[in-house]
């Protein structure tokens, strides 16, 4: 279907349910807002854990069950993982434990490089975990076994993101150093694998040069669920209403939120997002 098709009359008026471990996966909601406005989104920020990027398997899993548990609850009729981390972690727990389809960001993100990359060598940046998983070299060798995959973990980028230096030139300096090795080899795409990272965009596409096109996992996931919720005939034309959960309400939350929507977000409300608080559980044996 072309994307300037009027959008088809069926009707499922259930939301759609977004997670991450803070706001970055705002990105993906406004990529969503922009390709299907019908679409109510519920959003789930896990801000009092977060970051999940230097977090391990079973933790980032753990806390990816709990809060699609809860987005369950709110009936909705697709999720989507906006987190890079717990995308490379947690997808296939998640696929095997909902009954809802779940998109993650790796598989959306790997088809729009593979597009892209007439000499198939495909570069990754993002968290330690995310890059530490190999989720992405995996989904590349079971599409396209030919194409090359560089990958580098630059776990000081959120931070800087968050602390709004992005036109700074201590993160240019950072970003020099982490994407060294990838400038000089021979890439042709860079997936930017990271909820943070379409901020400084401009930046690394500058580092970069010309010939490496970049990659927004997120805008390819939003993307991605679009094109499903199409094929599936589950769009809805209805009035939207939006959700927007989060765990804490971090002091900086408002402007690193607009950075990621792109305009005010709307009123927000703080949950404790776990099934059964971790105080009332019995210890792991
Ligand atoms: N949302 C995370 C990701 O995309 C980045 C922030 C974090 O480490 O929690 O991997």
């Amino acid at each position: 279907m072309n994307p300037s098709d009027p959008i088809p009359t069926t009707h499922d008026s259930r939301p759609i349910g977004v997670f991450d471990s803070g706001l970055g996966g705002l990105t993906a909601v406004r990529e969503l807002f922009r390709t299907l406005p019908g679409e109510s989104v519920v959003y789930f920020g896990d801000t009092a854990r977060l970051p999940y990027g230097s977090k391990s398997r079973d933790t980032v899993t753990r806390f990816s069950l709990e809060i699609a548990a809860f987005l369950v609850r709110q009936d909705i009729k697709c999720l989507v993982v906006a987190c890079n981390t717990a995308s490379s972690y947690a997808l296939e727990a998640l696929v095997r434990t909902l009954d809802v389809p779940v998109v993650g960001v790796i598989d959306p993100a790997v088809r729009a490089a593979l597009e892209l990359s007439p000499r198939r060598r495909i570069g990754v940046i993002g968290t330690l975990g995310t890059v530490g998983s190999g989720a992405y070299a995996r989904v590349v060798e079971s599409l396209a076994p030919d194409a090359r995959v560089l990958s580098h973990a630059c776990p000081l980028f959120v931070p800087l993101i968050e602390e709004g230096w992005v036109d700074h030139p201590v993160t240019r300096m950072v970003a020099q150093e982490y994407l060294a090795e990838l400038s000089s080899g021979g890439l042709d795409t860079l997936i930017l694998g990271c909820t943070h990272y379409p901020l400084i965009a401009p930046l690394i596409a500058e580092l970069m040069g010309p010939e490496v096109r970049l990659i927004d996992s997120g805008a390819e996931a939003a993307r991605a669920i679009a094109a499903l919720l199409r094929e599936r005939g589950q769009l809805s034309s209805r009035d939207p209403e939006h959700r927007f959960y989060l765990t804490d309400e971090p002091r900086n939350f408002a402007r690193v939120a607009r950075a990621f929507l792109g305009r005010e977000l709307p009123p927000t409300t703080i949950v404790d997002q776990t099934d059964q608080p971790w105080f009332e559980r019995l210890p792991a044996r």
